[in-house]
């Protein structure tokens, strides 16, 4: 199969390009912009012609949607913007997959909740109330997803982390290492996602997907397409996924305090809790999660062994 990755110069396009590596399939890596020394096909996912061109030149079977206009704050100032790339864009993707009868596997997130009060993990079916103009344009994003009939998978997920990019885990690595102490917000729990892991259950269910494919003279519609949830097992707060990153890090020096929200102002408020339920995952695909906090170890070792701090 051919496969295309958009947005595949972010966090998650960049591990499933590391996990590609094992797999059969022939992909395809296309981001808006070019990351020296990866080789990239340049790709604006809002440009109708252009996606048109590359799905039909390159043949593509499914398309991993990890493109999205992702700077939660700035989406509150630019709702435009965020709703091309979030929300009409996956609509668009959709459709054209659905005209070539493949696959979209969309990247969403636990911001589609978090406007009704909860204190137990969301499960898939429960109807979405986001807080602000990001978590509705994803939101927005699913629906177009759902409406247009394709076969889709919409991955639900949170607080993604890699060695790659802008995230908290390298923010916090550069924080602990500098100053005397850091105050780390204690009253919005969800769980950290180790980008690596996700990028190993996508190209899991591609590779399930592929299977069925090759077999499905009995099912018209691939029965395992919908919403799903994915992040690390477990949860914790900001101040424990802190506390955790000084801690394997022997950052010693450096004092890792608990805060209030409020006294980090911002454009945007954030979900208090955003824990997600992962049964569903877990029971349709055979998947065992890793602890957060497993994961973290794990990807914290890999930037150790690469050097990759500093990227
Ligand atoms: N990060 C999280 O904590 C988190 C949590 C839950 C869900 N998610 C979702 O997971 C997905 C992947 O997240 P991520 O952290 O890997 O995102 P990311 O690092 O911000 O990567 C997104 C990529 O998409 C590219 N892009 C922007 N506009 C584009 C366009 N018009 N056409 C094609 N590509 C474009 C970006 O390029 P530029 O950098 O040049 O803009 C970037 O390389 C996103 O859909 C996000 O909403 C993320």
């Amino acid at each position: 199969m051919n496969i295309l990755v958009t947005g595949a110069n972010g966090q998650l396009g960049r591990e499933l390009r590391i996990v590609a590596h094992e797999s059969s399939h022939h992909y395809v890596f296309a981001d808006i912009v070019e990351a020296e020394p990866l080789s990239t096909l340049l790709l604006d996912i809002t440009d109708e012609a252009a996606l048109r061109h590359v799905v039909d030149e390159e043949d593509i079977q499914v398309i991993i949607n990890c493109a999205g206009f992702t700077n939660v704050d700035l989406a509150e100032s630019q709702p435009a913007q965020a709703e091309s790339l979030n929300a009409h864009a996956p609509g668009l993707l959709a459709r054209i997959m659905k005209e070539r009868d493949g696959l979209i596997i969309h990247i969403s997130t636990d911001y589609v909740f978090g406007g009704a009060a909860c204190n137990t993990p969301y499960r898939e079916e429960q109807e979405g109330a986001p807080l602000g103009v990001y978590g509705a344009s994803k939101l927005h994003g699913e629906q177009a997803i759902l409406a247009s009939g394709a076969e889709c998978i919409i991955l639900r997920t949170a607080w993604l982390y890699s060695p790659f990019g802008r995230n908290f885990l390298k923010t916090m690595l550069q924080l602990t290492a500098t100053r005397d102490r850091v105050n780390v917000v204690f009253d919005q729990v969800g769980t950290p996602t180790y980008a690596l892991d996700l990028a190993q259950t996508t190209a899991s269910i591609v590779e399930n997907y592929s299977k069925w494919r090759l077999a499905r003279q009995q099912a018209e519609r691939y029965p395992k397409a919908g919403i799903y949830h994915y992040t690390g097992e477990g949860l914790c707060s900001w101040y424990d996924f802190a506390h955790e990153i000084a801690s394997l890090a022997n950052h010693t020096a450096c004092e890792v305090l608990p805060c209030h929200s409020d006294e980090f102002p911002s454009p945007v408020r954030r979900p208090a809790y955003s824990v997600l339920d992962k049964t569903k995952i877990k029971e349709t695909f055979g998947l065992r999660i890793p602890h957060w906090t497993d994961s973290l170890r794990r990807c914290m070792a890999q930037m150790e062994a690469k050097n990759l701090k500093a990227e």
